[in-house]
């Protein structure tokens, strides 16, 4: 993971670098630093353990002048966090600093050549590998820092964005990648780079996306040139980027992810603005209009995602399987890749990412297209990697989602695949009409519903505090609110650290059931839908085994809040889109429960918000 700056132009760069990396530290936050040319043409590298503000704090005093500059927030893949492994990294000759996201597979058996020819290493990074290896390889070749480089990168396997300075020329920026991201921002003659386009946004609108295995060299006063590995010159377009993509503010609220939970009506609203239309009884989003053909002649979908976004592809099975009869099947895409899937040319896969960036989804893209099948791309990020690499796709609007723990990218991912599904099943003529319109309308009262549920937050914030005891949970659900239970357990595992499993609720007896005894809580989804009468067995089963009941339940239920132990009520929806709602009261119990514990909820230990490595 981990997010790049670099900044080199008229102005100072260290605070264009410290504002990219708290606008990047989504990525990683294990430690980070700055390495900044000053006017006397020194090299000065500063790095901390810990969050940005701890790196900002330690180099209060020191100094912090000149104009070319690259920056670094890590999450850690080889060698712990620590002072020695953040970056920059610099070479023993002292002549290059590099900045790194990603992973040298065959760091290894380059850092043993290495270490042959003198070369001794300080960190346990596979990135200071690569930075000695440009300075092996500059020392030996008569060549320009580009040409070191491409020698370099060809010898690498593996992925990386990275940013380097050469003290030779400290007038120049160098830049390039393979597999994770980089954005290149210009204005007059300044250069910025980043991780995304967020923290170059607020000083330009004109950027350019690196592709693959290209270099950029970023000369101050020039013109960028980007040449690929085997030195053709590549021509970019330059795209214009908004002004306002909006920094991220946490409003009043504690945190971002409370923040986030809140936002939530507000954003499924504008998820469905445009697309939706109540009256009419219709939904029309314009992939679905644009490729009607291929998406309906599809044999079979395949979904493939990860973590939380993954749980809203089970949503997605079930909404296309239930509404349009077309056959699902739901992978997760670090599987997907390496399992030898059968793909065929008639299937559509769906690809969906909140970041879209993540490193395993996109190998997934990749694979599935180049067996021929058509990718639609459900991302949030809008312009990053996933989306670009896709044959097409809608996004979830739901804006900047900053917790780690993913929130109202889920419900957003949750609405677009409802969309898709009322979409196609009107096509398809697999509802009929009243239903369809009933469904549509039902969709679009969601927003209001949420609010409801958020009423739910103070009773959910007590009944934290009794919990907090808890060493396990267990998160039951059926149909529908399987996924849910799966994205509440992993909610609370992400940010309390409290184990927690999610569990089809029939499949207890086979074998989770023993796990049960007083000191169980046993969050339960039982709202009133197909499936109540049998979750209301599912509980008896618990409390008959003295596990403590938290029950989801429907407002006006007067069954299973009277065995449960703890009930909290939601209004009543179409059980096809009860997730939107019953994922709320999840969220706000892992929320609380984390707080109650005193844990950094918005940037939990060992995880980060974009996973680009594999
Ligand atoms: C969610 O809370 C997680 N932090 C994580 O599982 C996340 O959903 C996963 O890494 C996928 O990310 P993406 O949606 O950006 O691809
Ligand atoms: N592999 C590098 C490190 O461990 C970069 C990590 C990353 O990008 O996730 O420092």
């Amino acid at each position: 993971m981990c997010g790049i700056v670099g900044y080199i132009g008229n102005g100072e760069a260290y605070p264009v670098l410290i504002d990219g990396l708290k606008q990047l530290e989504y990525r990683g936050y294990d430690s980070a630093g700055i390495a900044l040319v000053d006017g006397n043409g020194r090299l000065n590298v500063y790095k901390e353990k810990g969050k940005v503000a701890d790196l900002e704090k330690h180099i209060a005093d020191r100094d912090k002048s000149g104009h070319t500059g690259i920056a670094h927030t890590r999450w850690a893949t080889h060698g712990e966090p620590g002072a020695v492994n953040a970056h920059p990294h610099v070479s023993s000759s002292g002549r290059f600093a590099l900045v790194h996201n990603g992973i040298i597979e065959n760091y290894a058996v380059i850092r043993e050549n290495l270490k042959k020819k003198g070369y001794e290493f300080r960190s346990a990074t596979d990135t200071e590998v690569l930075v000695q290896l440009i300075d092996y390889i500059a020392s030996r070749d008569d060549a320009d820092t580009v040409a070191v480089l491409q020698c370099a990168l060809k010898e690498v396997v593996g992925a990386y964005a990275i940013a380097l300075v050469d003290m030779e020329h400290p007038d120049c920026l160098y830049a390039a990648r393979k597999s994770s991201p980089l954005v290149i921002g210009m204005k007059d003659n300044d250069f910025y780079l980043a991780s995304d386009v967020n923290p170059i946004a607020a000083y330009t609108d004109r950027v350019v996306y690196l592709e693959d295995e290209e270099i950029a060299s970023m000369h101050y006063g020039d013109r960028l040139r980007i040449v690929n590995l085997s030195n053709a010159e590549c021509s970019h377009e330059v795209m214009t980027v908004s002004k306002n993509l909006g920094r991220a503010e946490k409003g009043g609220f504690g945190h971002y992810m409370l923040k986030e939970i809140f936002e939530q009506p507000d954003c499924i609203r504008d998820c469905m603005r445009g697309r939706v239309d109540p009256e009419a009884g219709t939904v029309t989003l314009s992939a679905v209009r644009d490729h009607r053909e291929r998406l309906l002649s599809a044999g079979r979908f395949i979904i493939v995602a990860c973590g939380t976004s993954w749980h809203a592809g089970l949503i997605g099975k079930q909404l296309f399987e239930d509404l349009c009869r077309i056959p699902v099947e739901v992978a997760y895409a670090s599987e997907f890749r390496y399992s030898n899937p059968v793909i065929r040319s008639t299937d559509v896969v769906f690809a969906i990412s909140q970041s879209g960036e993540t490193a395993d989804t996109l190998a997934a893209i990749e694979l599935a297209r180049s067996a021929g099948a058509f990718v639609y791309g459900i991302c949030n990020a809008v312009g990053a990697s996933i989306p670009r690499a896709t044959d097409t796709g809608s996004y979830i609007h739901v804006g900047p989602e900053i917790g780690v723990a993913s929130t109202k990218a889920f419900t957003g991912q949750v609405t677009v695949l409802a969309m898709i599904a009322l979409d196609l099943a009107r096509e398809k003529h697999t509802l009929d009409g009243e239903r369809h319109a009933a469904l549509v309308r039902e969709l679009a009262g969601i927003p209001d519903k949420m609010r409801e549920v958020l009423k739910t937050d103070t009773v959910i914030g007590s009944l934290s505090r009794i919990f907090t005891y808890a060493k396990n949970f267990i998160y039951l659900g059926r149909g529908y609110s399987y996924p849910v239970a799966l994205e509440g357990a992993l909610k609370l595992k992400e940010i309390s650290y409290i184990h927690a499993e999610g569990y089809p609720a029939a499949e207890m007896k086979h074998g989770p059931i023993a796990l049960i005894d007083e000191e169980m809580p046993v969050v339960i989804i039982a709202t009133r839908n197909a499936m109540y009468g049998k979750i209301l067995s599912n509980v008896q089963e618990i409390k008959a085994r003295k596990g403590k009941v938290i029950a989801i339940v429907t407002e006006g239920d007067d069954v299973i809040s009277r065995i449960a132990d703890v009930s909290v009520e939601i209004p009543g929806t179409a059980e096809c889109l009860d997730p939107l709602l019953a994922t709320i009261p999840l969220q706000l119990l892992a929320y609380h429960i984390a707080v109650c514990k005193g844990k950094d909820v918005d940037r939990p230990r060992n995880l980060a918000k974009s996973v680009t490595v594999e």
